[in-house]
């Protein structure tokens, strides 16, 4: 089939590359130059696992990247618009380049098109889409069939790949029986053993994917309220996390305390989603909760370094291990590194700091020209010296470092872990003071 997707970034990329490699004739579409340039030369702007050797694979041959719509739209039979829909002034999700988008289209479509927003749009968009596409042709005098769909994306960076391929489940909402089967025969090729298509209206489709992000963030907060609980009563989380994952009605997953959710998705969707009950009568109670959790669990552990240092970080060193928002990923949008590296700079405080990915990213854009902020070539090399450990990320890296090494680089044995990565008895063993969440 031969596919157009509109936006380059983590959700259009891996879709293009994924859709190519199951033998389909796709372009990618971006109004950034340079990156579209880089990707025609191999040069992958994100990291995420395997993509680079998945569009090495398929470059040229199946998978094309161009800054120029209307030399590719007339081949294509489906058009994803996949650009950002970021969180605007107002906490809803800002459609602009959505509806950029849906103009274009509208402006250069001459014959039949599907047209899916695959962005995460609030209900009611992709008939907005629809509207803009046919004032567009309307404008023109012309007479083209299109049908719109939507088609949420639940891939999670770092698993992106993985995630795509093998799919728990495509959600499809649409008005029309041919949309159902054309989509469902795209997809096909990724669900061989299981069918794991679902089809619903426009509106359910949009609402599933808020729904299924507002859900996986209530249930962080939700473990993070009874971390916070646990410190103060003197219960260990970690041993509660067990209990509770252990009855099957609730399970394991998504119920691992720390300093809260960041990435790009959660808040602005949870956001969004809030603004969309308001908007239509509805004040929403639990989720507008867990956005406030979320934001108040970063100041928590904050509080807890300040504390330790009776409000005093003035010239001391931190030690930080991970800056992006999750492991396996460079994407730092939202995360918690970010608001805690500024609190401690902020306090006068050094910070020495080692990400597997996310280094260029911090130094390029969120710290740049800052210079109490260096970075290390290993987890090791940044506590030379340090008064206290402080993780971030639970890159799989930092799971079994050596306490011994750990000691003989830093000043003072001190570690904070806003993931819970270690058992209090190995790092009473070491003779570390070992701060983490939900447990004193
Ligand atoms: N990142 C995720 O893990 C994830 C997962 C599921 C869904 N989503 C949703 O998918 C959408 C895209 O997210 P993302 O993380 O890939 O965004 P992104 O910011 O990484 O990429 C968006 C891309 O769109 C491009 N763009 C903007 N306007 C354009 C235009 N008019 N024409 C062509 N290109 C344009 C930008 O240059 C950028 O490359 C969002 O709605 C997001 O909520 C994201």
């Amino acid at each position: 089939m031969h596919i157009v997707i509109v936006g380059t970034g983590y959700v259009g990329l891996v879709t293009g590359a994924c859709f190519a490699e199951m033998g389909n004739i796709v372009t990618c579409v971006d109004v950034d130059k340079d990156k579209i340039e880089n990707l025609n030369n191999g040069i992958v702007p994100i990291y995420e696992p395997g993509l680079k050797e998945l569009i090495g694979d398929n470059l040229h041959k199946t998978l094309f990247f161009s800054t120029n719509l209307e030399e590719v739209i007339s081949d294509a039979e489906i058009i994803f618009i996949a650009v950002g829909t970021p969180m605007d002034k107002d906490g809803s999700a800002d459609l602009s380049a959505v509806f950029n988008v849906a103009s274009s289209i509208g402006e250069l479509i001459l014959k039949q098109k599907i047209v899916v927003s695959k962005s995460t749009v609030p209900v009611g968009a992709t008939f907005q889409i629809k509207e803009i596409i046919q004032e567009q042709i309307n404008k023109r005098g012309v007479q083209v069939d299109f049908e719109v769909a939507s088609n949420p994306e639940f891939l999670k960076e770092g698993a992106a790949i993985n995630d795509f391929m093998k799919p728990d489940r495509i959600v499809i909402g649409a008005e029309k029986e041919g949309v159902f089967k054309k989509m469902k025969q795209l997809y096909s090729s990724f669900f061989r053993a299981n069918d794991r298509f679902i089809m619903m209206d426009v509106a359910s489709a949009e609402m599933t994917k808020y729904a299924a992000n507002a859900m996986l963030a209530t249930k962080i907060s939700f473990i993070n309220e009874m971390a916070n609980i646990c410190e103060r009563v003197g219960a260990d989380v970690n041993n509660v996390r067990v209990g509770i994952g252990s009855d099957s009605r609730i399970g394991y997953d998504f119920i691992y305390p720390g300093i809260g959710y960041g990435g790009t998705c959660f808040p602005k969707d949870i956001s969004a989603l809030i603004k969309l009950g308001k908007d239509n009568g509805y004040n929403p109670t639990i989720i507008s909760s867990v956005n406030e959790l979320n934001k108040k669990q970063k100041e928590y552990f904050f509080e807890k370094i300040l504390n330790r240092f009776n409000g005093n970080l003035e010239g001391l060193t931190f030690g930080v291990w991970g800056l992006s928002f999750k492991p396996e990923t460079d994407d730092m949008r939202e995360a918690a590194s970010v608001y805690v590296i500024s609190k401690l700079l902020e306090h006068g405080a050094l910070v020495k700091a080692y990400d597997p990915k996310a280094m260029v990213e911090a130094n390029s854009h969120y710290f740049k020209g800052i210079q109490k902020i260096t970075y290390g070539n290993s987890k090791y090399d940044v506590l030379k010296g340090a008064d206290a450990l402080v993780l971030l990320t639970e890159w799989k890296e930092f799971r079994s470092p050596d306490f011994d090494e750990l000691k003989k680089q830093m000043k003072q044995a001190i570690i904070f872990d806003g993931r819970n990565q270690y058992r209090t008895f190995e790092l009473e063993k070491n003779e570390f003071e070992y701060y983490q969440i939900g447990k004193i």
